[in-house]
């Protein structure tokens, strides 16, 4: 088996889903820590040690000539996951970061800056809402007050997990020391469209991730009893739930090019003979044009305060998270695919650390073909082969931008 899939064979078995399927490895729960373990273990291997930052990101160096920690080239990527995702999106980019180390020590590189390796916590936001929650600590992105006071599913607050992780919540926050370390960063991931399928190529450089954002809306309706209250008497939150994520469909529709989704729905108190009383949903807007993304949140806000006025309820609206469209570094990326000649370059409607720290740092990504083209999802997939592919794409950049 080639050395990136061998890498991931050993966690093959950590943090599966025997109800939704594929994997659920919410940040600093057990499944998630205990990659982090596997990961400090193979650093440990290879002469490195792993060193947490007081926003809970991890960081190893291969210095070997001894260069100021400062204009380093980066590498790396996350190990949570979205509930019921698949093995690569995350892990890949861990593995290939630590495969593309031995390719560059066997080929006898001899770096003239720094290597680093990172692997950012709460890249999905499936935990606490909010997505890249590592790295928009770090930028600044988010102010750690708000940060702190998020709350997972069971009204964790992120204060606690992370105190529980180890961290002390009083360090959280932006951290120019730690990124003037960064001289450019380079995150691998699993495609997570069918881009690479369709062009036929294992590997591209990514040219931009296309704006998105999070807006929870939390419709409020009368708690009552299914068998007793007549049609005419109910104020439904659920009912109006349901009509605002076919609205969300249609006003997407209009504009062409958006993506909007409702993948979470959570009716409250939930019984199956139980109006709900209240109903939270979480709205995911995507497109290359904020303005079109700001738009669409616009007229879904309008058109569910009026089917919730038609049903005698209410609804509020909250913006989560919003990142606009990034376009990565174009030096950097025209220096990748010299480097790599015949990748495609693509952009990409997935969220990624390194669209956040793009603000900051010169990045760039590269993907690997995802056959499936599925993504967040135990059916995303990629062939030992691409996965080997993808870290010795990887090394080549990283010898070229080392050098
Ligand atoms: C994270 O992977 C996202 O794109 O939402
Ligand atoms: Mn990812
Ligand atoms: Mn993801
Ligand atoms: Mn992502």
């Amino acid at each position: 088996m080639p050395e990136t899939a061998a890498l991931l064979a050993a966690i093959a078995d950590t943090g599966r889903d025997p109800v939704r399927g594929g994997y659920s490895r919410p940040v600093f729960a057990t499944a998630e820590r205990d990659l982090l373990e596997w990961y400090l273990a193979e650093l440990g291997r290879r002469g490195l040690e792993g060193e947490t930052d007081r926003n809970g990101i991890v960081w190893a160096w291969w210095n070997p000539a001894g260069a100021p920690l400062r204009d380093a080239v980066v590498t790396g990527s996350h190990l949570d996951s979205v509930p019921g995702g698949g093995a690569f999106d995350g892990p890949l980019g861990v593995a290939s970061a630590l495969r593309a180390l031995d390719l560059l020590r066997e080929r006898g590189t001899e770096p003239a800056r720094p290597l680093g390796l990172a692997v950012f916590p709460e890249e999905e936001g499936s935990r606490f809402g909010v997505a890249c929650l590592g790295s928009r600590l770090l930028t600044g992105a988010i102010a750690p007050e708000r940060a702190l006071a998020l709350t997972d599913p069971d009204g964790t607050t992120f204060a606690d997990a992370a105190r529980g992780a180890g961290l002390d919540p009083a360090g959280f926050g932006r951290d120019d020391e730690a990124l003037a370390r960064i001289g450019c960063f380079v995150e691998l991931h699993v495609e997570q469209g069918r881009g690479l399928v369709d062009l036929d190529a294992p590997v591209a450089v990514a040219s931009s991730v296309i704006g998105h954002g999070r807006w929870r809306f939390t419709v409020h309706g009368q708690g009552n009893h299914a068998g007793t209250t007549l049609l005419a008497d109910r104020h439904d939150p659920l009912l109006v739930a349901a009509l605002v994520v076919a609205a969300a469909r249609e006003v997407a529709a209009a504009h062409p090019g958006t993506r909007a989704t409702v993948g979470r729905l959570n009716p409250v108190p939930g019984g199956a003979n139980v109006i709900a009383s209240r109903v939270d949903l979480w709205l995911d807007v995507r497109h290359p044009e904020d303005a079109v993304t700001a738009a669409v949140v616009a007229e879904v806000s309008r058109r569910a305060a009026e089917l919730a006025t038609v049903e005698g309820c209410t609804v509020d609206v909250r913006e989560e998270s919003l990142s606009p469209t990034v376009d990565f570094d174009v030096a950097l990326f025209r220096r990748l695919s010299g480097v790599l000649p015949g990748a495609p370059l693509l952009a990409t409607g997935a969220g990624h650390d390194a669209g956040v720290l793009a603000e900051r740092v010169p990045t760039a990504m590269l993907f690997t073909r995802n056959p499936t083209g599925v993504s967040h999802s135990p059916e995303e997939f990629c062939t030992d082969a691409d996965a080997e592919r993808g870290s010795v794409a990887l090394a080549d950049v990283l010898a070229d931008l080392l050098a």
